[in-house]
């Protein structure tokens, strides 16, 4: 009998290391579950704080002792660097590929090739856009649109009734990289806003690749000619920043009480400042830590449970009424 219970005490604890290894619940076989489960990760690039916070999420959650070995690829915002890196996943059989695409087009071949290799793909952040969405097993990200709908609501909450007869209200709109899901999102939002209002138009519609110095380098080049600005809509904080430095060079005011109202995009630490201290008006929120929503859907998967096709992680706007020092003192990235 004690031989009995020493022998189920063993298989227990085998059992439970298993479980505890794998990082998913119920989904270990105690025969393989010692060995990683390998996750090719190609991120679009470290372009933004953001960005920097979106792959610290995966890192910290797709680690050795949960059971993965992540295979992390900067591809440096270069779709072309997305395709080498996949085709090499592929040669090193990865157990799953996550891709956080550049931009939304041009992903049918590699992804069939994937599929063809019978390996599970997870869209992360941003979306593709192919005919076959068997392609993929699930798209976790932000709703892009729903953010800048927010956005323009907000603003039409805020000047309605405040453009005079024969005026119009002037918008700066600094665009990310083109082609990607935030930035035709978000530039759809207000481009329908604009559309929508005859008294709202646009003062320039500015590339900034999502960068903080191309942000900085193509509003100071505007400004030389123009400084007729009521409004920055801004894809994203570090573009915004980059702007808010130009704005200080041509002693333009913005925030509160300032010549231009400043929209942004991320809602990153150093933006809910800037929005606390009056400097940005609205932070329209999109939240990077989605490596434990990843991590859920692959677990799922490999319990074989049905995975939606799209998840999108919660999300709200901020003006400085919902900010708290020690809200933005405690903001993770
Ligand atoms: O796709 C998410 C966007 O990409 C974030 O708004 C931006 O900061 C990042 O570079």
């Amino acid at each position: 009998m004690r031989r009995f219970c020493s022998l189920l005490l063993c298989l227990a604890l085998v059992l439970a290391s298993a479980l505890c290894l794998s990082g998913c619940h119920g989904s270990s076989d105690p025969t393989t579950s010692k060995e990683l489960f390998v996750v090719g990760f190609s991120q679009v690039g470290s372009e933004s704080d953001w960005r920097l916070a979106n792959t610290k999420s995966m890192t910290e959650t797709f680690t050795e002792d949960k059971g993965y070995e992540l295979r992390l690829e900067n591809a440096k915002q270069q779709q072309e660097n997305q395709f080498s890196a996949i085709r090499n996943f592929m040669l090193e059989g990865v157990d799953c590929i996550v891709i956080a695409p550049t931009i939304e087009q041009g992903w049918e071949n590699v992804l069939t090739e994937v599929k063809n290799a019978g390996i599970p793909v997870i869209i992360l952040d941003r979306s593709v856009s192919v005919t076959d969405s068997d392609l993929f097993l699930s798209n976790f990200g932000s709703d892009f649109l729903k953010q800048g709908n927010k956005s323009v609501e907000w603003l039409e909450s805020q000047v309605e009734g405040t453009v005079e007869e024969g005026d119009t209200l002037k918008i700066l709109h600094l665009q990310g990289t083109y082609g990607a899901t935030a930035q035709i999102l978000r530039t759809k939002a207000i481009e329908v806003g604009v559309a929508k209002h005859s008294d709202w138009e646009f003062a320039g519609q500015l590339y900034g690749d999502f960068t903080e110095a191309k942000g900085y380098e193509v509003v100071s080049d505007f400004l030389r000619t123009n400084k007729d600005i009521d409004v920055l809509y801004s894809e994203n904080d570090n573009m915004t920043f980059g702007a808010m430095r130009a704005f200080d060079d041509y002693g333009i005011t913005y925030g509160e009480g300032g010549q231009v109202k400043i929209i942004t995009f991320d809602a990153t630490k150093k933006a809910l400042q800037y929005c606390l201290e009056g400097k940005i008006n609205l932070c329209a929120e999109c939240n990077p830590l989605q490596g434990p929503g990843v991590e859920k859907l692959i677990c799922d998967y490999r319990d074989g449970k049905e995975i939606p096709k799209h998840v999108y992680a919660e999300e709200s706007i901020f003006t400085k009424d919902e900010l708290t020092q020690e809200f933005v003192d405690g903001r993770e990235y």
